[in-house]
């Protein structure tokens, strides 16, 4: 593979080579991982009294999700291993990313999703990349435990965030945003489902850190939904419910790793409610014209029940991490209230519809 004419490479596989634990027989495939925007937020950060908030728009990834960053490390080595198919649970982002890694490298595929529970552009896309697909009656934490006993009896390798190399492929994310702020922000705030995500980030600022490619390390701040909340209650939940589907989790894999990055940074993991969600979820299209998925929203609400709670961000600088595309969630979308008109086919019609005659 080739960076073209560009300046860094198109893949996290070869702009982070050295970080990874990549051998000379890891296959290097790639569907164009990572390089992912950071937007400067032009009314919601100033609303909360930053100096700056970003946006890492994470589902600006291939199957547009932050999956792929560690999905692409987890197959190849999978691949090098000498599997010939992947199994994974999820709640819809893992296993689109999965089937289409999967795809690939030619593997076949087979995911554990809670039935009913995943969003409509998920599913399609575990369809359209051919997974085998089965609908579990039951939560997404009884499928990951099916998944993993699964791993255990039969040869296919368990591509959920338990498998190391997801974690070293998602803490790519942190090295882009220091590499691009030239330094950490002083918050990181994250939605927190299988507390994977928060886990990989952390090792990732820590290592840049270690390297002394950063002066400093972010408090880490990740976010659950109120009805999915268990590492903010201390104990597992038994029936997680909440709107934004992708973190309706009752008890995390790497529960230690968000507490461990929580305690380590200085940093919290607070509850937002689905209504907090809701509201930066249709705020954040509107009025910065970046369109993700509820669970992403849940970095942006928490910021603002922070500062409601007493946070002060005068003089601060933060990142959140949006990690789904506004597109893998149809339903939700159209929940949102619009104007909508219906006229005849002509000028004159459409004119008196939008009131402009
Ligand atoms: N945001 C989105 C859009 C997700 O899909 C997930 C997790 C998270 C946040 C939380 O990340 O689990 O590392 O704490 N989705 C998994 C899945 C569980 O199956 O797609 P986490």
């Amino acid at each position: 593979m080739t960076a073209g004419k560009r300046d860094v490479p198109r893949s996290i596989l070869e702009r982070y080579a050295d970080l990874l634990p990549l051998s000379e027989r890891t296959p290097r495939l790639s569907l164009g991982e990572g390089d992912t925007p950071l937007v400067r937020s032009r009314v919601l950060g100033p609303e909360l009294g930053l100096d700056a908030l970003y946006f890492k728009l994470d589902f600006m990834n291939p199957t547009g999700s932050f999956k792929d960053r560690g999905m692409v490390v987890a197959v190849a080595k999978a691949v090098e291993d000498g599997a010939t198919a992947v199994l994974c649970a999820s709640t819809g982002n893992t296993s689109a990313s999965a089937a289409a890694y999967a795809a690939l490298h030619g593997l076949d595929a087979f995911v554990l999703v809670p039935a009913g529970r995943i969003a409509a552009g998920k599913l399609a896309q575990a369809i359209a990349h051919g997974a085998e697909i089965v609908h579990i009656d039951g939560s997404f934490d009884d499928a990951l435990r099916i998944a993993r006993a699964l791993a255990e009896r039969h040869h296919v390798a368990l591509v959920n965030s338990v498998n190391p190399y997801r974690l070293e492929g998602q803490k790519t994310a942190a090295f882009e945003i220091v590499d691009e702020l030239a330094d950490a922000p002083d918050v990181l705030s994250i939605p927190v489902g299988n507390a994977g995500n928060i886990t990989a980030y952390w090792r990732g600022f820590e290592q840049y850190y270690r390297l002394e490619r950063a002066r400093r390390r972010p408090q880490m701040w990740g976010f659950q939904a109120a009805g999915a909340a268990p590492l903010v209650l201390g104990a597992p939940v038994e029936r997680p419910e909440t709107v934004a589907s992708a973190i309706r989790i009752g008890n995390p894999a790497s529960w230690q790793g968000a507490i461990e990055a929580r305690d380590a940074s200085g940093g919290r993991i607070a509850a937002v409610t689905d209504d907090e969600i809701l509201e930066a979820y249709r705020r954040l299209p509107r009025e910065e014209g970046i369109f993700c998925e509820p669970a992403s929203a849940a970095s942006v609400a928490g910021l603002f029940a922070q500062a409601r709670a007493g946070a002060r961000f005068a003089g601060r600088t933060a990142v959140c991490v949006l990690t789904g595309s506004g597109l893998k969630d149809p339903d939700t979308a159209l929940t949102i209230e619009a104007v909508r008109h219906d006229a005849p086919a002509d000028v004159e019609a459409v004119e008196r519809a939008l009131g402009w005659s």
